[in-house]
């Protein structure tokens, strides 16, 4: 009789000759607990996301044992749907592909062992994703993009540009010093009083303003090792914010909204450039929750007209934490015999980002 290790290994095996593999993705890094099914790794059959925003928003951000709680009562709902939204029944898929980091470590841990227990009962393959390596994947979603590009990831936890040069090889070119611009986003809105998740509140305020505060003392140029930092141009905002209010000034949200994205994505976008010229790539991918930004679209778009680069990016649904993003990234790896975890996988709070990495 074959062992589950064994059977496992056959149809992960297979997977790099089927065109039209059915993946499921299960995705809880966060406080999004996701479930999808994708074929062939660009075509969603299905994408099922329940957000514990209004879970988490009296808290003001998001309570880690409160996201695991909410995932372990989620998903076992998010996945039947996932498979009855995509009309595929477990026996018709290839692997089940999870997110095992970064994020927070116990809300991974329900995506793990839900994974791992959907793996071993159905005799399928786990494939183990790296969340920031599926948000760059999202853009293969839908779309016929091939590497070589360059990938920008803005989410809540990272900020990096990273020189994509096939499927599965990448090197960093840049990265941040300190916060993550989402993170900055969100401590923004919160000292400015929005609601969580901050982010989008931000964006939307900053189109009713106008970007004319100068936030910082001295301009800040692009670095000539592309590093980028967000911590300064945080502090400057809440120190504003606190200047008016002990004055008892009234305080002008808007303005203050349009400016902090202004300053933040202009030096951004300009890095972006710098990053294109070193790795010479003609093509620009935006990944991540803060890819959905109205303004660094914008701004992304008019600086790769100027540059002479293509900039692309995911639908919003794609940009947020999703599974069909992990599902997509697993179909990847598995078609260059990469990612087949073990039913001892672990989950992993914090990855690395270096060249070529590898489980
Ligand atoms: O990728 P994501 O959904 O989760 C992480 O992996 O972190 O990103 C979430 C981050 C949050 O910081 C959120 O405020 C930010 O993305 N975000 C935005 C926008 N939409 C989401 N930031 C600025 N503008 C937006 N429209
Ligand atoms: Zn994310």
């Amino acid at each position: 009789m074959q062992t589950y290790q064994g059977i496992a290994e056959q149809k992960f095996a297979a997977i790099a000759n089927k065109k039209d593999a059915l993946i499921l993705g299960i995705e809880s890094s966060c406080d999004e607990t996701a479930a999808a099914v994708v074929e062939g790794g660009r075509r969603v059959l299905s994408n099922i996301i329940a957000s514990q925003i209004e879970i988490h928003k009296r808290f003001g951000g998001v309570v880690p044992e409160v996201a695991s709680r909410n995932h372990t009562l989620a998903l076992p709902h998010i996945i039947d749907e996932a498979l009855g939204d995509a009309g595929v029944r477990a026996e018709d898929l290839d692997a089940v592909a999870v997110t095992y980091g970064a994020g927070l470590i116990g809300a991974l841990l329900v995506g793990l062992s839900s994974a791992k227990a959907f793996a071993y009962a159905q005799n399928l393959p786990l494939i183990a994703v790296n969340h920031i390596e599926a948000h760059v994947a999202a853009n293969y979603l839908g779309t016929e993009l091939t590497p070589p590009f360059v990938s920008l990831v803005a989410s809540g936890g990272h900020t990096l540009l990273l020189d994509i040069s096939s499927y599965n090889e990448y090197t960093m070119l840049a990265s941040t010093l300190d916060d993550a611009l989402g993170e900055a986003f969100d401590k923004v809105a919160r000292v400015l009083g929005l609601p969580y998740p901050g982010g989008p509140n931000v964006d939307k305020l900053a189109r009713e303003g106008q970007p004319n505060i100068k936030l910082y003392k001295t301009p800040k140029g692009v670095r000539s090792d592309l590093m980028l930092s967000y911590s300064g141009l945080k502090t400057a905002v809440v120190n504003y914010v606190h200047t008016l209010q002990q004055k008892g000034e009234p305080v002008p949200v808007a303005d203050i909204c349009a400016s902090f994205s202004h300053e933040a994505i202009d030096l951004l976008a300009a890095t972006a450039a710098q990053a294109m010229k070193k790795a010479g790539r003609d093509t620009l991918v935006l990944a991540g929750g803060v890819a959905s930004n109205s303004y660094l679209r914008q701004k992304l778009q008019e600086t790769g007209k100027e540059n002479g680069f293509t900039v692309r990016y995911p639908e919003p649904i794609l940009c947020t934490d999703n599974a069909a993003m992990v599902a997509c990234r697993a179909y990847f790896m598995a078609a260059e015999g990469k990612g087949l975890a073990g039913l001892d996988l672990n989950a992993k709070s914090y990855l690395p980002f270096v060249a070529k990495e590898s489980l």
